[in-house]
């Protein structure tokens, strides 16, 4: 079974409007030829529509970082599946780590978000990860098991393969401390056999991704694994130049 290599990048909350704009004009040059790896950008909501036209025809697929699970509601501050489609995004990042620690995103939301983006033809990329003291305690497996569990649960197993997961340990995003390769294919091959619970060909299908301090001098190890389908890049996305790089080093 070949999975198509996955590559994105998330802004998180950096780029207004016209450095998004900038930014594509920067990138679509140096990615423009990029066959065989899909290739996507988690964009601020306000520069969604912006990014969406400006890479209108090419290769690379616009995100969103979160959604709520409600079509429309007394839910303020809140972005629905709707309102993303009417935009033409192609998916979502749910669950990333900062929205679970920062803002209390929980793996409650995310078993009625999964559904519901995929309900609305929108490719959810669900974000898992353990932090450094559960690391330490050896509660990695079991933190694991009941984020991907959680949000999977109500996801009808014919649909398992559209989701992507990331699996970003939160003592590597943004410390520059990269896992090893021990450590990242053995995550990723536990979430792998966490979605064969569900459904053991969806398992061979799904795309597990590595993040946390993804640069282009790591990506080409981290994406050689046998259970590592791609990449979640925060700060090296930032900049055309260091993104294309990463694209360039899984590409050779
Ligand atoms: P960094 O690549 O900056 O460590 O961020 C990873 C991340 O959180 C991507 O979602």
């Amino acid at each position: 079974m070949s999975r198509t290599p996955f590559i994105a990048g998330n802004w998180k909350m950096h780029k207004t409007i016209a450095a998004a704009e900038a930014y594509v004009a920067g990138l679509l040059p140096l990615v423009g030829d990029v066959d065989g790896i899909d290739l996507a950008l988690c964009v601020p909501f306000t520069a969604l529509q912006a990014v969406v036209d400006s890479t209108r025809g090419s290769s690379v697929q616009v995100y969103a970082q979160n959604m709520h699970w409600a079509d429309h509601g007394a839910y303020t501050g809140e972005i629905s599946a709707a309102m993303l489609n009417e935009l033409d995004v192609h998916g979502t990042l749910l669950g990333h780590s900062e929205r679970r620690e920062l803002f209390g995103e929980t793996d409650r939301a995310l078993q009625q978000k999964v559904p519901a983006a995929l309900a609305a033809g929108l490719k959810p990329m669900l974000c898992v990860g353990e932090s450094e003291e559960e690391r330490e305690a050896g509660e990695t497996e079991r933190k694991l098991r009941h984020q991907v569990q959680e949000a999977l649960e109500k996801v009808p197993v014919d649909r398992l393969p559209d989701v992507t997961i990331a699996y970003e340990p939160i003592w590597a995003i943004g410390t520059g401390k990269v896992a090893t390769p021990e450590q990242a294919q053995e995550a990723c091959g536990f979430v792998r056999a966490l979605v064969a619970g569900f459904d053991e060909a969806a398992a061979e299908q799904v795309r597990v991704l590595y993040g946390g301090s993804v640069k282009p001098e790591n990506a080409a190890e981290l994406l050689a694994l046998p259970d590592i389908d791609g990449a979640l890049v925060g700060g090296a996305s930032l900049e055309p130049a260091s993104f294309a790089a990463i694209v360039d080093a899984v590409r050779s």
